[in-house]
């Protein structure tokens, strides 16, 4: 199993919990090894080594799905999941299940389990950030991911689009000054280290799927699949808890022992929203029509006006 992350993080939460599930229902006949932090190659990287068959597992961003299943970006255009609760909803229920049968036949990847990772706050080592205003004049990393990097011109600058393997190392070189993941990432990743600030904005909840080979899964017999299926759906649901439980404790830490300092958006984030949310028709297409975000919102109990 490849994970993106370091260890500590919810991916390897998540992760290690589907490994443990496995071990036990195959009665120790069937371990999973785990290579965190990139080893494997970079999350895009292992999506095609999985689709190839040369990988078995991979636990990455779900942004770095959407260039190889467009569909998915429903899931990722700013401001529509929120919440936690907004995540669930949506990849729990039907929309979840065609995306990842969607998965399956544009990348060759099976979603088995679901990392909820919490919202993308925006890190940076340079200054308070308040307003996309104060973004002038940073170089913001953000992964190879055309809804990103749109959502970040509308605030007004170029991103930079980078691996993720390669993210701390530029943040520490100087090569950019911030970049966006979750309070439980930044964490895991030692971020703390080369970063000072942190804007509290939501404009991407960060799902991470556990994904499998197609071709491995169609090779297992009936029972090991149902196995791994339902495996999948239990670390899901542990991984749903293990955000609730850890995520506060852990913004404490990046304040207290880190030395970081949380910065709200400006006037209840509403130039961060309306700005990004404008580029929501740009991608219509590509996430299978206007009617799959306004499936999504529906489900969320919204409307697309
Ligand atoms: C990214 O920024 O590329 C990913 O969100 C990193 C991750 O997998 O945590």
């Amino acid at each position: 199993m490849a994970l993106g992350d370091a260890q500590g993080g919810t991916q390897y939460a998540m992760g290690e919990k589907f490994a443990e599930l496995i071990h036990e229902k195959t009665d120790g006949q069937v371990a999973i090894d785990m290579f965190p932090n990139g080893q494997l190659g970079s999350e895009q990287d292992t999506v095609s080594s999985a689709s190839m068959g040369m990988l078995d597992l991979s636990v990455l961003a779900i942004n770095n799905i959407t260039p190889f299943s467009p569909t998915v970006g429903v899931l990722t255009l700013p401001y529509v999941i929120t919440s936690p609760e907004d995540a669930k909803t949506l990849t729990q229920g039907e929309i979840g299940q065609q995306l990842a049968e969607n998965t399956i036949r544009d990348a060759g990847v099976r979603v088995l389990s679901w990392a909820y990772s919490g919202c993308r706050v925006l890190s940076n080592s340079s200054k308070p950030v308040a307003t996309p205003d104060d973004l002038q004049g940073l170089t913001i990393r953000v992964p190879r991911n055309e809804i990103m990097i749109a959502s970040y011109q509308e605030w007004g600058v170029n991103p930079l689009p980078m691996a993720w393997s390669e993210t701390f190392t530029a943040l520490q070189q100087g090569v950019v000054d911030g970049q966006d993941n979750p309070y439980i990432t930044i964490n895991a990743m030692k971020f703390y280290e080369v970063q000072d600030y942190i804007t509290d904005i939501c404009y991407v909840f960060s799902l991470e799927p556990l994904i499998m080979s197609e071709s491995k899964f169609q090779s297992l017999s009936p029972d090991m699949q149902e196995v791994v299926l339902e495996a999948g759906r239990e670390a899901t649901a542990y991984s749903y808890d293990y955000l609730l439980e850890t995520e506060e404790s852990i913004k404490q830490a990046l304040v207290e022992e880190h030395g970081m300092q949380i910065i709200e958006p400006a006037n209840s984030e509403s130039e961060w929203i309306e700005r990004a949310s404008s580029i929501w028709p740009r991608f219509y297409d590509s996430i299978g029509g206007e009617e799959r975000l306004e499936e999504a919102l529906q489900a969320l109990g919204r409307d697309l006006n």
